[in-house]
């Protein structure tokens, strides 16, 4: 597919017959079009885009004659088939058009693109929940490199099993494996089964795969909980701090968003609004903060949503990471009443990029979350959603949630222990043995202290948790352990403890 390195070092301009400022002539041969490619990868693409950009920006008008491929490869020093493939997908996308025996030719009628549309001024503007919508916060989730990365929301994704991964899917790419036609919106029936049998031994509670919905994560299985039973100017209880990514979702909806704190029991249920009509809450490890709801909380939780009708959103992200006492019953468990949704994601126990979630409704909602997902993308990857059902059914899921179990407890007890080396007065860990992240509340600055302490210590990445405040900012920060090798930590916290001076 690519070119030797012998070649990648090849740049030529094309030259033609013609005077550079002369208006093209039919068939007249292009003149000084560059195509460089020293130093590029994909000489093929390399070609193709250089060749569009030089039609769209105009250096290629309507009617000129492009060399025979022949002649340009030659030039090039690439394959001649190369260069043909390059010109084969400018014709199929209608910017070219071979004549027989005379060539190819930039197609008459292809307008360069004279002005550049990002910068129109156009009427167009979105709904009002989206205009101001504070983008930065997830553009820190993709940015930067650390030399000490202890960024949450990451799992440790080198360590996942992609060898297997490969061959499942290959597998899945049989036509044996394809839905007919499309696929049915609630998921891969082997899949469901799968999930239904994996919650039902690791939570607890018995499932039925007819209540599972597979999503595009976590985040799609709350947008589709959104449009199925949010109404403009619904009250919707987040916890504080809490998970962005949610609250700014149910705003988008029209939800009137409330912030309710978060103590050492989890949310404080006492706060509730009475008219509140869904509340979403993260209880076996609370995010960020990472406290277990206590069953005294979850009993007063699903009393007060009996008596107020309210729905509860039970997000368990990242409970299969837990080192030590056994979970509490998750709310669906010991939810009677049918109040409760749960949702649940694969991006923490796989991979993020697998984009597997899913939503276990009662049966009064399905219908309607099922005709969500359909309308939003009909519905996930068939061949992701197949692979992970074998992943799960053949055994390899719970073995590398074992050693990734092993693997992240030992991550999460040398970050106790150099929090405890490095940072004795000045941050007090939350008591938490779940999940991916640590979270440590500082003892005398402010959120603004810690603000300049972390952009100081440049090679460190860490999360402030006063940006998971949707109400007044916490003082802390949360130290994720997804990313970082057990042997990095204690030097990555004496060199974040050097800019506290
Ligand atoms: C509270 C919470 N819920 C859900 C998720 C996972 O979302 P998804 O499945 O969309 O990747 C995360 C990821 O960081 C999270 O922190």
């Amino acid at each position: 597919m690519f070119e030797s390195a012998r070649r990648r070092s090849a740049a030529t301009t094309i030259k033609g017959t013609g005077a550079a400022d002369e208006t093209p002539l039919p068939g007249k041969l292009v003149d000084d079009l560059q195509i460089n490619l020293i130093g590029r990868k994909n000489i093929g693409r390399e070609i193709y885009h250089q060749l569009l950009q030089a039609i769209q920006e105009g250096r290629l008008e309507s009617g000129m004659r492009l060399p025979p491929t022949r002649e340009l490869a030659r030039r090039l020093k690439v394959a001649r088939t190369t260069v043909a493939v390059a010109y084969d997908r400018l014709v199929g996308e209608g910017l070219l058009e071979s004549r027989i025996g005379a060539g190819t030719f930039v197609k008459r009628g292809v307008v360069s693109a004279t002005t550049d549309a990002r910068n129109l001024d156009s009427p167009l503007v979105p709904k009002e929940a989206w205009v101001g919508f504070p983008t930065s916060y997830v553009r820190k989730l993709f940015a930067g490199r650390f030399e000490f990365d202890f960024r949450t929301g990451f799992p440790d994704d080198a360590a996942f099993p992609y060898a297997r991964w490969r061959r499942l899917m290959a597998r899945q790419m049989r036509a044996s494996n394809a839905p007919s036609g499309y696929g049915d919106p609630a998921g891969h029936p082997g899949l469901r089964a799968a999930i239904a049998r994996h919650i039902s031994l690791s939570r607890g509670m018995q499932i039925d795969p007819e209540e599972v919905t597979v999503t595009n994560g976590a985040q799609q299985a709350l947008d589709l909980i959104a449009k199925v039973l949010i109404e403009k100017g619904d009250r919707v209880v987040v916890e504080d701090p809490g998970y962005p990514p949610a609250w700014l979702l149910f705003r988008t909806v029209g939800a009137r968003v409330e912030p309710i704190p978060v103590d050492d029991e989890g949310l404080v249920v006492r706060a509730l609004p009475p008219d509140t009509r869904l509340v979403y809450v993260t209880p076996s490890h609370q995010f960020p903060i990472g406290v277990t709801m206590s069953l005294e909380r979850r009993s007063s939780l699903l009393e007060w949503a009996r008596q107020t009708n309210a729905a509860i959103v039970e997000d368990d992200y990242d409970g299969e990471f837990r080192f030590g006492n056994r979970p509490l019953e998750s709310l669906r468990a010991l939810d009677p009443n049918g109040h409760v949704i749960y949702v649940g994601s694969f991006s923490k126990a796989t991979l993020p990029s697998l984009r597997i979630g899913f939503v276990i409704s009662p049966n009064s909602l399905t219908s309607a979350i099922r005709a969500a997902k359909h309308l939003s993308d009909w519905y996930t990857m068939w061949a992701v959603q197949g692979a992970l059902a074998d992943f799960i059914e053949e055994g390899w899921f719970a073995r590398h949630l074992r050693k990734m179990r092993r693997e992240y407890e030992e991550r999460h007890n040398a970050i106790l222990a150099g929090l405890d080396k490095h940072f004795q007065s000045l941050l007090k860990v939350t008591n938490s043995a779940v999940g991916l992240h640590v979270c440590a509340t500082a003892t005398e600055l402010s959120p603004s202290d810690l603000h300049r302490v972390v952009t100081s210590a440049k090679e460190v990445g860490v999360d402030e948790l006063a940006q998971y405040s949707a109400g007044q900012p916490v003082p802390g920060l949360l130290f994720g352990y997804g990313a970082i090798p057990t042997e990095r930590i204690d030097e990555g916290l004496r060199r974040l403890r050097k800019s506290f001076v």
